[in-house]
């Protein structure tokens, strides 16, 4: 049985109360919360949250899961809510969901509140705890690291937005015996946020870099490299942008702006796919603006990258290139990458046809 109040990790769990009522309407109300939580009623105003308190909260405990205020220890201030849904009774399985007020974000407080719960759930005799985000929801994906969940897939349609859209969730799961956390990440964050030789910096992609990305990716000789190789428009471009951070996390693909390092400006895009994580074998790949080409810049993006790769664990480097794009397949040697063949209609051509592509492949043994 979990109790009705836990102290731990610098956080109160605890029932919620009436002199809660202003905090919950700002924290309930906020748009990032009715944004990621859509069952969240709306508007959720003062009578919204009694309901809550004399409703709501004690009808999931009579279900057999548990909610609480997450408080601040010292003043007791509501600082965010947390609970448990029953999904299965014959599995022992629950799904755990957090919210936290907009003044107290970015102090580790959802952390440390499912933290807190989990070990309360466990011991209490949960074997399966799953909380899903959205795929656009960045801190709550690193809380779920943090706290030792692991990302077992995406949920497609999973939940229904206000506007009636189905978005996809992931679905992350921590097990009863499953280590407290951090999950360890395929592709962990670059140190300080980007990686800079004094001459280009990369950055992972952010929603604002959609139009100069835009830009970038239909200029016809870099839609000739894309799969298929039609331009895209600037919706999936945007969305591109908005996920960057959660693939990222996925461990699937690390997507980065090139960036002049002295003004900042956007000067192209570069990605690393880790495509085969069991052999340590990633792939990347770039692309620069027009009026950035010709002074060394590609070739300085894929040192930057591929000594990144190679630090965080990339045991060897592949990319392919165009028969014809002897710039880039130049750029791959002077970055250190040895040719190593040719694959025959490896990649999609136009109206159904077939590519050859170059095949250029760096270890981490192998120097500049
Ligand atoms: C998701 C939410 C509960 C996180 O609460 P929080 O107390 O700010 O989270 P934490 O301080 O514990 O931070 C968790 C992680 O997110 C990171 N983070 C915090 N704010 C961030 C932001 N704005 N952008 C990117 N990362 C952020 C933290 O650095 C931390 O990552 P780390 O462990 O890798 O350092 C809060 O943003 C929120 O209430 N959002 C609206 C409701 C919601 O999304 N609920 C969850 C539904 S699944």
């Amino acid at each position: 049985m979990i109790p009705e109040t836990v102290e731990a990790h610098g956080i109160r769990l605890r029932p919620t109360r009436p002199a809660d009522v202003p905090d919950l309407v700002a924290g309930c109300g906020d748009p990032e919360t009715r944004r990621f939580i859509p069952a969240m009623p709306d508007p959720y105003d003062a009578a919204s949250a009694r309901w809550w308190i004399t409703e709501g909260e004690p009808a999931v405990w009579a279900a057999g899961g548990c909610a609480y205020a997450i408080a601040d220890p010292d003043t007791d201030r509501l600082l965010g809510g947390i609970g448990l849904t029953r999904l299965a009774v014959a599995r022992a399985d629950y799904e755990i969901g957090y919210w936290v007020v907009p003044w107290a974000r970015g102090r580790g407080v959802a952390t440390a509140a499912t933290r807190a719960l989990g070990e309360r759930a466990f011991a209490a005799g949960a074997a399966r705890l799953e909380l899903l985000t959205h795929l656009e929801n960045e801190p709550s994906q690193r809380a779920a690291l943090s706290c030792g969940y692991r990302r077992e897939g995406v949920r497609r349609a999973a939940s229904a937005a206000r506007d009636g859209v189905r978005h996809d969730l992931v679905a992350w799961v921590r097990l009863a015996d499953d280590p407290a956390g951090p999950t360890a990440r395929l592709l962990p964050d670059l140190p300080g946020g980007r990686l800079t030789d004094g001459v280009v910096t990369l950055r992972r992609l952010e929603p604002a870099d959609a139009d100069a990305l835009h830009r970038l990716h239909t200029l016809p000789e870099v839609v000739a490299n894309r799969v298929p190789p039609t331009p895209p428009d600037r919706e999936s471009i945007a969305r591109r942008c908005r996920l960057a951070a959660g693939y990222w996390l996925a461990g699937d693909a690390a997507d980065l702006a090139i960036l002049d390092a002295a003004t900042g400006t956007l000067v192209g895009g570069c990605a690393l796919g880790y495509d085969e994580p069991a052999t340590g074998q990633a792939t990347l790949g770039y692309s620069l603006l027009p009026e950035a080409r010709g002074r060394g810049l590609a070739t300085r993006t894929v040192r930057l990258l591929a000594g990144w790769a190679f630090d965080v664990g990339v045991a060897r480097l592949w990319a392919g290139a165009r028969v014809e794009n002897v710039v880039s397949q130049r750029v791959l040697e002077r970055a250190g990458f040895r040719r190593e063949g040719l694959l025959r209609g490896r990649m999609p051509g136009v109206a159904g046809a077939r590519t050859d592509s170059v095949v250029f492949g760096r270890l981490a043994s192998d120097r500049d």
